[in-house]
């Protein structure tokens, strides 16, 4: 089989789990753990941030980064196919108890305006108050999309000037990183708070951060550890995160190439697919994703009538030409 639904399905290599099994650990929650600290610095550094956590998950990260910026009863701006809207099961609301508006863009890409218009600033006990935009780049759903950094330097212009907060969801960063060429601190300078994966694209079993100040980072470790994410001995696991950056970030250019070879023989035009993600409007989705897997190839239905694949470390050269073959065959 040839796994295409996600670039979370990839296994650690041999080299990574030898990375993993050589780690120094200590205890996380009495922040004893060496590797776990040498991961969260490393990163922080790379944004440009004050500090880092470590998290199991994209998720985490995101409702610890969210919960720093919006309180209880306050709202964050996004748009309408944004993950932490779309795909944490209500974790912002039911955790935090914030509440949401959204602009819609048919590829995930801020609106300024928009976020002008909606924006409530304080006005006592009469309207829920904006305190916080989340942007995601790249964008899950809008098929990897990569928000441009001047936008986002717009975004962040407008913010200051508001006293409104920026978390950016940079689960896939990384690709953006590679995809454009723009300087991860770039990124990290446009963001209070952002929420970067080591599960996806770098290929490691597990693991993400949430970065911002000192003083968000140290009140998201008492979070993290209300919501049970207290965690011990991790250096096995940052362990994995740190061989990823090393070794996995730049080979992050193959998989977009890999994807934009599929995205052309499914008669896309390439050039709409910038970084690993190609979303496919299909009569049924699940007609082809069975289709295409009785001849080998997993795919996702990501709505009734759209398909969703991903390329990633486990996919090489020829599985993508495999694949590409396969759909092109699958779509008619
Ligand atoms: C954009 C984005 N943010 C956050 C997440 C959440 O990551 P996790 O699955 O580790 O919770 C994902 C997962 O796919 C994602 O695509």
């Amino acid at each position: 089989m040839i796994d295409l639904r996600s670039d979370t399905v990839t296994k650690p290599t041999d080299a990574m789990r030898a990375a993993m099994a050589s780690a120094e650990v200590g205890d996380d929650v009495y922040g004893e753990d060496p590797t776990v600290l040498s991961l969260q610095e490393r990163v922080a550094d790379l944004f440009g941030h004050e500090a880092a956590l470590f998290t199991p998950t994209g998720s985490m990260a995101n409702v610890l980064a969210v919960a720093a910026l919006v309180g209880p009863g306050q709202e964050v701006l996004c748009e309408s196919r944004a993950h932490i809207l779309r795909a944490e099961l209500g974790a912002h609301g039911a955790l935090t108890g914030l509440t949401s508006r959204t602009w819609s863009h048919p590829d995930g890409q801020i609106d300024l305006a928009a976020i002008e218009e909606m924006y409530a600033p304080d006005m006592g006990p009469f309207f829920v108050r904006t305190t916080a935009v989340s942007v995601e780049n790249t964008h899950n759903f809008a098929g990897g999309s990569v928000l441009p950094l001047s936008d986002l330097q717009a975004l962040r212009a407008w913010a200051t000037s508001t006293g409104c907060a920026v978390h950016l969801d940079g689960a896939r960063i990384w690709n953006a990183h590679i995809a454009t060429g723009t300087p991860l601190a770039e990124y990290g300078a446009v963001a209070d708070t952002i929420s970067v994966c080591l599960s996806k694209g770098l290929g490691a079993p597990i693991g993400s951060l949430m970065l911002g100040t000192a003083d968000e980072v140290a009140d998201a470790r008492i979070r993290r550890k209300r919501l049970g994410g207290g965690m011990r001995q991790v250096g096995v696991l940052a362990a994995a995160g740190l061989y990823a950056l090393d070794h996995h970030l730049d080979r992050l250019a193959e998989d977009h190439d890999h994807a934009r070879l599929i995205a052309e023989a499914c008669g896309l035009d390439p050039a709409t697919v910038p970084t690993n993600i190609v979303v496919i409007d299909v009569p049924s989705a699940a007609d082809v994703v069975a289709a295409a897997a009785e001849q080998g190839v997993r795919i996702g239905a990501v709505g009734p009538q759209r398909v969703r694949l991903l390329t990633h470390l486990d996919i090489t050269r020829e599985d993508a030409e495999q694949a590409a073959k396969v759909l092109a065959s699958v779509l008619g």
